[in-house]
């Protein structure tokens, strides 16, 4: 049997941490994988959920079996982060899942039973897990245009002419802010026009919410989604909990559905289906402790306060990159990296280019060009933006 398994090709972004951990030199830079690194390059413990974990360790009395679908508690307090605190609860369903990771997946196996022939879009690029789920599940999938290569900003006229051409009941997966890989993002009017197409067209919006947080503010960044919420009668958004709680390995997400009430039941009852077919019971930690820090006055200042902190941080890492890079350029072509927002910006450089990144100068950033910007810091950034320089970008 197992002679018939064939080499799976390696994730690229999870290769390239690998990559990075063997070279031995002790100048490398790690943009690669997304995960928040501080100025001293270490991914720490949020201050808010180390004070939930110790309150945890002294009141948690018992590790039996909690919530299939996950915890009531965690659910109101997500759909409250991510659509506000006038939700609409009646006709939302929520699952807990495996991290930002399993909410898309829970969420295309739920596209899949109730449209089974449906196709699912997703814009070109897009975190490139999301295209390797959907082969694997064996979905139909298309690209949407989305990034102009020359503006490094987001082609909003091609992206529009490409999903005038989705069907009603196709999925459509968006992501609510700071865009896996490119950085470039849709403005608030933008996500107007976008709802405005999918009222005539039927399509449903699955939304990626994996950065809330990190790019304009905890508000600033659900603004999209919310309005896309409010203006559609299905839609799937995928949070994830990895970034903006720092608890990448607790595995902690939620999908939530939005349909309407009548058929919220049998949604809701069929999310926690998938939950048991897939995996049973989701983590319950990750849950737990997101769900004190948000439902905890003093915790949730301290968390909302560290989060600004650190989008303060990639905010003025970003300014220093581009200011870097327009002194180095002698033009302003880099002044992108400015307005991007969130973890990630795709620079524009070529497969080739990034590879000579990588032998002269150490410096690890995915085959695509994109770099996390929280991988770098006040002496890193001059570095890499002489490498971009010297590597002809
Ligand atoms: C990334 O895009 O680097 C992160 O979402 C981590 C991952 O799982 O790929």
């Amino acid at each position: 049997m197992l002679n018939n398994l064939k080499p799976q090709a390696p994730d690229k972004i999870l290769a390239l941490m690998g990559e990075f951990r063997a070279d031995p030199r002790d100048t490398k830079i790690d943009l690669g994988v997304g995960v928040y690194k501080d100025a001293e390059g270490r991914t720490p413990i949020m201050r808010a959920i180390h004070a939930a974990e110790k309150q945890m360790w002294d009141q948690e009395t018992t590790k039996t079996y909690a919530g299939l679908a996950g915890q009531p508690e965690f659910h109101a307090a997500m759909a409250e982060m991510v659509l506000g605190a006038a939700y609409p609860a009646d006709r939302l369903s929520c699952l807990s899942t495996v991290g930002g990771t399993g909410a898309c997946r829970m969420g295309f196996e739920l596209a899949r039973m109730a449209n089974p022939g449906c196709t699912v879009w997703a814009s070109d690029p897009t975190w490139p897990n999301h295209l390797s789920i959907l082969n694997f599940m064996g979905q139909a999938w298309k690209p949407y245009r989305y990034f102009d290569n020359a503006t490094r900003a987001v082609d909003f006229d091609a992206m529009m002419a490409d999903l005038a051409a989705v069907k009603a009941g196709d999925i459509v997966l968006l992501h609510g802010c700071c865009h896996n890989p490119t950085g470039a993002n849709l403005t608030l009017e933008q996500w107007g026009v976008v709802a405005d197409l999918f009222e005539k067209t039927g399509a449903i919006p699955m939304i990626d919410l994996a950065y809330q947080g990190f790019g304009d503010g905890l508000e600033e960044d659900a603004a999209g989604t919310r309005l896309i919420a409010s203006r559609l009668p299905e839609v799937l958004i995928a949070a994830s909990c990895s970034k903006n709680f720092g608890i990448y390995r607790e595995r902690t997400g939620c999908l939530m559905v939005l349909g309407d009430a009548a058929t919220q039941p049998v949604t809701q009852g069929t999310l926690a289906f998938l939950n048991r077919q897939t995996y049973s019971f989701p983590p319950y930690h990750g849950q737990a402790l997101v769900t004190r820090v948000l439902t905890d006055k003093a915790l949730r200042a301290e968390w909302e306060a560290e989060l600004e902190e650190v989008r303060g941080g990639m905010l003025r890492l970003r300014q220093q990159l581009a200011d870097e890079l327009r002194k180095l350029s002698n033009s302003d072509r880099f002044d992108f990296v400015a307005t991007h927002r969130g973890m990630f910006s795709r620079i524009g450089a070529s497969p080739e280019q990034v590879e000579t990144m990588k032998q002269n100068n150490a410096i690890y950033m995915v085959g695509d060009s994109r770099l996390n910007i929280a991988g770098l810091n006040d002496k890193t950034v001059p570095l890499l933006a002489q490498a971009i320089i010297d590597a002809g970008v």
